[in-house]
């Protein structure tokens, strides 16, 4: 898979994309991930690449010609595939698990991130394809939440977790919150593991992961429990859970 990301602020990604995970993903082929900075395709001495808004007001505004030319410039650079163009914006569809596993299966996404007041509207309307946010909150630019973005998708490409984190293990993919882990000590500071993971035995581990995954959804999340896939002994499970809190 292929990543561009388009931004203002090129260094803001090395230190995040260039360690872990991430890193070892583009080290083994997996994704190759290139960012450029805008500034690079502005014109003039001084290749300005933002404007104040037409019909005033206050803030600076993204120009169009920089961003076209780039996005134009890397399209070029293959001849049969097209990147999928997503700005980062707050008027963006939410990101969440599904849209990450949606763009994971995407052979080019080009992040373009948003600075400042806004981005010229032709670019969001000619040659922008999708629109993500993070969050109903407002950053100072797109550049953390492409990083956020890149992150969750990356995890849902095949080869990019190794098999001990495999991603369907995760929260959102088994539709539930995922329980608490342990690792040794036994006792910590007087506190022990629990007896279910010192047991041993494989079944009763896995019940009672489950089980935990299961109360912690019902106490924090109780509307994943809506579409989650639940067997017979999850719902009993989760009838006990009900009872127990109406005695309460
Ligand atoms: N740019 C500024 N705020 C943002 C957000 N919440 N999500 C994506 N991009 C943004």
């Amino acid at each position: 898979m292929r990543i561009d990301v388009l931004t203002l602020f090129p260094n803001m990604f090395s230190a995040y994309l260039g360690e872990s995970i991430l890193q070892r993903a583009q080290s083994a082929g997996l994704v190759s991930l290139q960012i450029h900075n805008i500034r690079g395709y502005a014109e003039g001495r001084h290749r300005v690449t933002d404007e104040p808004p037409y019909g005033g007001g206050g803030g600076m505004i993204l120009k169009p010609e920089p961003i076209f030319k780039a996005i134009e410039n890397i399209a070029a650079e293959d001849q049969q595939v097209k990147p999928k163009v997503i700005l980062m914006a707050p008027q963006g569809r939410l990101l969440s698990h599904a849209v990450a596993v949606e763009l994971a299966a995407e052979p080019w996404l080009l992040f373009l991130c948003g600075r400042y007041e806004g981005i010229d509207e032709r670019v969001r309307q000619h040659i922008v394809d999708d629109e993500i946010s993070i969050g109903d909150y407002v950053l100072t630019g797109g550049e953390l939440a492409a990083l956020v973005t890149i992150d969750a998708l990356a995890r849902h490409i095949p080869g990019v977790l190794g098999d001990e984190y495999a991603a369907e293990r995760d929260s959102y993919s088994t539709g539930l919150l995922e329980g608490p882990h342990y690792t040794r000590p036994e006792i910590f500071r007087g506190w022990q593991v629990p007896e279910a993971l010192r047991s041993g035995h494989a079944a009763r581990i896995a019940r009672w992961r489950r089980e935990e995954s299961l109360r912690l959804t019902w106490e924090r999340r109780p509307d994943l429990l809506l579409t989650a896939e639940l067997d017979e002994a999850d719902k009993i499970f989760l009838m006990e859970l009900a009872q127990e809190t109406m005695v309460k």
